[in-house]
Protein backbone atom coordinates (compact mmCIF):
# COMPACT_ATOMS: atom_id res chain seq x y z
CA UNK A 1 0.00 0.00 0.00
CA UNK A 2 1.06 3.58 -0.23
CA UNK A 3 1.05 5.47 2.98
CA UNK A 4 -0.20 8.93 0.95
CA UNK A 5 -3.40 7.10 -0.54
CA UNK A 6 -4.08 5.66 2.84
CA UNK A 7 -5.70 6.56 6.31
CA UNK A 8 -4.27 6.54 9.72
CA UNK A 9 -6.66 3.35 10.56
CA UNK A 10 -5.22 1.69 7.16
CA UNK A 11 -1.63 2.29 8.87
CA UNK A 12 -2.77 1.15 12.21
CA UNK A 13 -4.08 -2.13 10.79
CA UNK A 14 -1.12 -2.61 8.66
CA UNK A 15 1.27 -1.83 11.31
CA UNK A 16 -0.49 -5.06 13.39
CA UNK A 17 0.84 -7.61 10.50
CA UNK A 18 4.38 -5.53 9.61
CA UNK A 19 6.78 -2.98 11.21
CA UNK A 20 8.74 -2.61 7.81
CA UNK A 21 8.17 0.79 5.92
CA UNK A 22 9.58 1.64 2.33
CA UNK A 23 11.00 5.01 1.76
CA UNK A 24 12.09 6.00 -1.85
CA UNK A 25 14.80 8.90 -1.55
CA UNK A 26 16.57 10.59 -4.02
CA UNK A 27 17.60 13.93 -5.38
CA UNK A 28 15.86 16.77 -7.82
CA UNK A 29 18.59 17.73 -10.53
CA UNK A 30 19.57 18.22 -14.03
CA UNK A 31 20.10 15.10 -15.41
CA UNK A 32 21.61 16.04 -18.78
CA UNK A 33 20.06 17.69 -22.10
CA UNK A 34 17.78 14.48 -22.04
CA UNK A 35 17.44 13.49 -18.28
CA UNK A 36 14.21 14.62 -16.47
CA UNK A 37 14.90 16.92 -12.88
CA UNK A 38 13.52 14.03 -11.18
CA UNK A 39 14.95 11.20 -12.26
CA UNK A 40 17.28 10.60 -9.09
CA UNK A 41 13.69 10.30 -6.89
CA UNK A 42 11.65 8.95 -9.79
CA UNK A 43 13.82 5.65 -10.30
CA UNK A 44 12.96 4.10 -6.47
CA UNK A 45 9.53 5.73 -6.90
CA UNK A 46 8.67 3.86 -9.77
CA UNK A 47 10.23 0.81 -8.49
CA UNK A 48 8.71 0.92 -5.17
CA UNK A 49 5.50 1.30 -6.47
CA UNK A 50 6.19 -1.05 -9.04
CA UNK A 51 6.83 -3.80 -6.27
CA UNK A 52 3.75 -2.71 -4.23
CA UNK A 53 1.39 -3.64 -6.64
CA UNK A 54 3.20 -7.13 -6.19
CA UNK A 55 3.27 -7.67 -2.38
CA UNK A 56 2.51 -6.36 0.70
CA UNK A 57 4.49 -3.57 1.78
CA UNK A 58 3.84 -0.19 2.80
CA UNK A 59 5.80 2.62 0.89
CA UNK A 60 5.92 6.22 2.34
CA UNK A 61 6.05 9.47 0.18
CA UNK A 62 9.25 9.88 -1.41
CA UNK A 63 11.97 12.07 0.21
CA UNK A 64 12.69 13.40 -3.34
CA UNK A 65 15.11 16.36 -2.66
CA UNK A 66 18.88 15.13 -1.67
CA UNK A 67 22.39 16.01 -1.26
CA UNK A 68 22.71 18.34 -4.69
CA UNK A 69 25.28 21.45 -4.40
CA UNK A 70 27.29 20.43 -7.24
CA UNK A 71 24.54 20.69 -9.61
CA UNK A 72 23.15 24.04 -8.81
CA UNK A 73 24.39 25.40 -11.43
CA UNK A 74 21.41 23.86 -13.73
CA UNK A 75 18.47 25.34 -13.02
CA UNK A 76 15.98 23.12 -11.89
CA UNK A 77 17.99 22.01 -9.13
CA UNK A 78 16.92 21.93 -5.15
CA UNK A 79 19.35 20.99 -3.09
CA UNK A 80 19.65 20.24 0.51
CA UNK A 81 23.02 21.11 2.22
CA UNK A 82 24.18 17.57 3.93
CA UNK A 83 23.47 19.30 7.79
CA UNK A 84 20.01 20.08 6.65
CA UNK A 85 19.57 16.47 5.01
CA UNK A 86 20.68 14.88 7.97
CA UNK A 87 17.97 17.09 10.30
CA UNK A 88 14.80 15.94 7.95
CA UNK A 89 15.79 12.52 7.37
CA UNK A 90 16.14 12.50 11.23
CA UNK A 91 12.68 13.87 11.37
CA UNK A 92 11.05 11.40 8.94
CA UNK A 93 12.67 8.01 11.00
CA UNK A 94 11.32 9.63 14.41
CA UNK A 95 8.05 10.44 13.06
CA UNK A 96 7.69 7.05 11.48
CA UNK A 97 9.48 5.09 14.46
CA UNK A 98 6.98 7.34 16.69
CA UNK A 99 3.48 5.33 15.11
CA UNK A 100 5.34 2.00 15.47
CA UNK A 101 7.70 1.21 12.27
CA UNK A 102 10.58 -0.88 13.59
CA UNK A 103 12.62 -1.25 10.17
CA UNK A 104 13.07 2.17 7.46
CA UNK A 105 13.82 0.69 4.62
CA UNK A 106 15.36 3.85 2.36
CA UNK A 107 15.70 2.69 -1.43
CA UNK A 108 17.99 5.31 -2.95
CA UNK A 109 17.87 6.81 -6.44
CA UNK A 110 21.23 9.03 -6.07
CA UNK A 111 25.11 7.89 -5.13
CA UNK A 112 25.41 11.60 -3.96
CA UNK A 113 23.29 10.98 -0.90
CA UNK A 114 25.13 8.15 0.34
CA UNK A 115 27.40 9.62 2.84
CA UNK A 116 24.92 12.31 3.98
CA UNK A 117 21.81 9.30 4.99
CA UNK A 118 24.40 7.24 6.26
CA UNK A 119 25.83 9.27 8.49
CA UNK A 120 22.09 10.85 9.61
CA UNK A 121 21.68 6.72 10.62
CA UNK A 122 25.13 7.09 12.80
CA UNK A 123 23.07 10.43 14.34
CA UNK A 124 19.95 8.48 15.48
CA UNK A 125 21.83 5.89 16.87
CA UNK A 126 24.07 7.84 18.73
CA UNK A 127 20.74 9.42 20.22
CA UNK A 128 20.34 6.28 21.59
CA UNK A 129 23.83 4.77 22.44
CA UNK A 130 24.60 8.17 24.84
CA UNK A 131 20.87 7.54 26.43
CA UNK A 132 22.36 3.56 26.67
CA UNK A 133 19.10 2.57 25.71
CA UNK A 134 18.09 0.39 22.01
CA UNK A 135 17.04 2.51 19.47
CA UNK A 136 13.79 0.74 19.18
CA UNK A 137 14.30 0.94 15.10
CA UNK A 138 17.03 0.20 12.71
CA UNK A 139 17.89 1.94 9.52
CA UNK A 140 18.57 0.63 5.73
CA UNK A 141 20.21 2.18 2.97
CA UNK A 142 19.60 0.62 -0.31
CA UNK A 143 20.43 2.33 -3.96
CA UNK A 144 18.22 0.51 -6.47
CA UNK A 145 20.81 -0.14 -9.09
CA UNK A 146 22.63 -2.59 -5.77
CA UNK A 147 19.28 -4.86 -6.17
CA UNK A 148 19.63 -8.25 -6.67
CA UNK A 149 20.17 -8.64 -10.41
CA UNK A 150 20.20 -4.71 -11.63
CA UNK A 151 23.57 -4.26 -12.31
CA UNK A 152 24.58 -7.07 -14.23
CA UNK A 153 21.23 -6.29 -16.38
CA UNK A 154 22.74 -3.03 -16.97
CA UNK A 155 26.07 -3.82 -17.58
CA UNK A 156 24.36 -6.12 -20.27
CA UNK A 157 22.45 -3.86 -21.81
CA UNK A 158 25.15 -0.96 -21.51
CA UNK A 159 28.05 -2.47 -21.97
CA UNK A 160 29.78 0.77 -23.14
CA UNK A 161 28.65 4.41 -21.94
CA UNK A 162 26.64 3.88 -19.02
CA UNK A 163 28.90 6.05 -16.98
CA UNK A 164 27.88 8.08 -13.58
CA UNK A 165 25.48 10.43 -13.91
CA UNK A 166 22.32 10.78 -16.51
CA UNK A 167 23.09 7.16 -17.17
CA UNK A 168 21.12 4.53 -19.62
CA UNK A 169 20.13 2.84 -17.13
CA UNK A 170 17.83 5.38 -15.07
CA UNK A 171 16.89 7.35 -17.95
CA UNK A 172 15.74 4.80 -19.51
CA UNK A 173 13.51 3.78 -16.06
CA UNK A 174 11.83 6.91 -16.58
CA UNK A 175 11.55 6.40 -20.11
CA UNK A 176 9.33 3.21 -19.32
CA UNK A 177 7.65 4.84 -16.15
CA UNK A 178 6.32 8.23 -18.33
CA UNK A 179 6.83 7.44 -21.92
CA UNK A 180 5.38 10.94 -22.59
CA UNK A 181 8.29 12.91 -21.10
CA UNK A 182 11.03 11.30 -23.47
CA UNK A 183 13.80 13.96 -24.96
CA UNK A 184 15.93 13.31 -27.41
CA UNK A 185 19.20 15.29 -28.28
CA UNK A 186 22.30 15.48 -29.99
CA UNK A 187 24.83 14.60 -27.67
CA UNK A 188 28.71 15.86 -27.89
CA UNK A 189 30.96 14.45 -27.36
CA UNK A 190 28.44 10.87 -27.58
CA UNK A 191 30.06 9.41 -23.99
CA UNK A 192 30.09 11.95 -21.69
CA UNK A 193 33.90 12.96 -19.85
CA UNK A 194 34.59 11.87 -16.50
CA UNK A 195 36.38 13.72 -13.59
CA UNK A 196 35.73 14.66 -9.99
CA UNK A 197 32.84 16.16 -7.91
CA UNK A 198 33.26 19.47 -6.61
CA UNK A 199 31.16 22.85 -6.75
CA UNK A 200 28.78 23.59 -8.85
CA UNK A 201 30.68 26.25 -10.67
CA UNK A 202 33.38 23.77 -11.26
CA UNK A 203 30.93 21.10 -11.92
CA UNK A 204 29.56 23.07 -15.09
CA UNK A 205 32.98 23.40 -15.94
CA UNK A 206 34.06 20.05 -16.59
CA UNK A 207 30.78 18.78 -17.42
CA UNK A 208 28.92 20.99 -20.08
CA UNK A 209 26.17 19.46 -20.92
CA UNK A 210 25.55 17.63 -16.81
CA UNK A 211 26.45 14.08 -17.96
CA UNK A 212 29.14 12.31 -16.71
CA UNK A 213 30.58 9.47 -18.40
CA UNK A 214 27.48 8.19 -20.11
CA UNK A 215 25.75 8.35 -23.35
CA UNK A 216 22.28 8.27 -22.25
CA UNK A 217 21.10 8.31 -26.24
CA UNK A 218 20.82 4.17 -25.80
CA UNK A 219 18.16 4.32 -23.13
CA UNK A 220 15.04 3.07 -24.08
CA UNK A 221 11.74 2.75 -22.31
CA UNK A 222 11.98 -1.39 -23.17
CA UNK A 223 15.04 -1.58 -21.09
CA UNK A 224 13.98 0.03 -18.61
CA UNK A 225 10.99 -2.25 -17.92
CA UNK A 226 13.61 -4.84 -17.54
CA UNK A 227 15.36 -2.87 -14.93
CA UNK A 228 11.99 -2.25 -13.53
CA UNK A 229 10.55 -5.07 -13.05
CA UNK A 230 14.21 -6.61 -12.07
CA UNK A 231 14.56 -4.58 -9.29
CA UNK A 232 10.63 -4.55 -7.84
CA UNK A 233 11.14 -8.51 -7.49
CA UNK A 234 14.56 -8.05 -6.00
CA UNK A 235 13.33 -5.24 -3.68
CA UNK A 236 10.17 -7.15 -2.14
CA UNK A 237 13.21 -9.96 -1.25
CA UNK A 238 15.25 -7.61 0.62
CA UNK A 239 12.49 -5.86 2.47
CA UNK A 240 11.25 -9.08 3.72
CA UNK A 241 14.88 -10.21 4.66
CA UNK A 242 15.17 -7.29 6.30
CA UNK A 243 11.88 -7.17 8.49
CA UNK A 244 12.69 -10.66 9.29
CA UNK A 245 15.75 -9.78 10.82
CA UNK A 246 16.08 -9.86 14.69
CA UNK A 247 17.83 -8.74 17.20
CA UNK A 248 19.45 -10.35 19.99
CA UNK A 249 17.11 -9.62 23.00
NI1 LIG B 1 20.88 10.09 -11.34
Amino acid sequence: MLLHLSTWAEVEAFLGRSKTVVIPIGSNEQHGPTGLLGTDWLCPEIIAHEAEKNGDIIVAPTFNIGMAQHHLDFPGTIALRPSTFMLAIGDWCRSLSHAGFEKLYFLNGHGGNVATIEAAFSELYAEASYAGRKRGFACKLKNWWDLAGVTALANRQFPVGHGSHATPSEIAVTQWAYPESIKTANYAPQIAPTGPIREATDFRSRFADGRMGSDPGLATPEKGGELVKTAAAALLQDVAAFGAETAPA
